[in-house]
């Protein structure tokens, strides 16, 4: 069904791209919003659509995609439930702006990057690829999931103040043995994001687009 902009259950943005092959999904991170991105997304592929929602729930003010218990300590049940919404609001999104699901590329930073690999690891919506920044396990799925095809890009921060070493090459180990084809970069910075990574990602997403 075609829904109205407004109706689609969170605010959010969208630009349409000249490249009607890709869609960038753009997830912030805690105390965020659907503008933060916007210019990552343009870097990484200056002519695909963009659609960025801003995450519901607010912890002191800030906006983010779902409920923790403490920082780093995820609260699992609302992190489920929030991943299934998150993904209808893509599909439901879909119609209305005339994009095809499968041209979705997930891009998270942080929080948002723990979001969509909730979306991922409970197949609530699997993309055509995804580009994790600063990610960590968002929960260990009781089934695996069947991510064949799935191409991810993960960069983590060497030295990250906020995301444990090991994080993320579980969450590297996690998306392979469900079948994903990972790239696991890894910068000398901290929680932040660097212009040489956007850049390595751009690189990268072009490759599995023309692989
Ligand atoms: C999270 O809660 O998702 C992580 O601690 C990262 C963040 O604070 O955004």
């Amino acid at each position: 069904m075609k829904r109205s902009p407004s109706t689609l259950g969170f605010v959010h943005r969208f630009i349409s791209g000249k490249d009607r092959r890709l869609t960038l999904v753009l997830l912030h991170g805690t105390g965020g919003n659907e503008e933060d991105l916007i210019p990552l997304g343009s870097v990484l592929a200056p002519d695909a659509s963009l659609l960025s929602p801003r995450g519901k729930v607010v912890e002191n003010g800030l906006p983010r995609f779902f409920h923790r218990l403490a920082e780093g300590l995820f609260d699992v049940e609302d992190l489920k439930f929030r991943s299934r919404e998150l993904a209808d609001f893509v599909n439901d999104a879909s119609a209305t702006y005339g994009f095809e699901p499968k041209s979705v590329a997930l891009v998270g930073y942080s929080n948002g990057a723990n979001i969509a690999a909730g979306m991922i690891l409970g197949e609530f919506l699997v993309p055509a690829a995804a580009m994790l920044f600063r990610p960590m396990v968002p929960f260990t799925p009781d089934n695996p999931p069947n991510l064949n095809g799935l191409r991810v890009f993960i960069s983590s921060g060497n030295f990250d103040q906020m995301v444990p070493r090991g994080e993320s090459e579980r969450l590297a180990r996690l998306l392979r043995d469900a079948g994903a084809k990972v790239t696991h970069n890894r910068e000398d910075s901290s929680h932040g994001l660097t212009n040489e990574e956007a850049r390595k990602a751009s690189r990268w997403l072009l490759d599995s687009l023309t692989e």
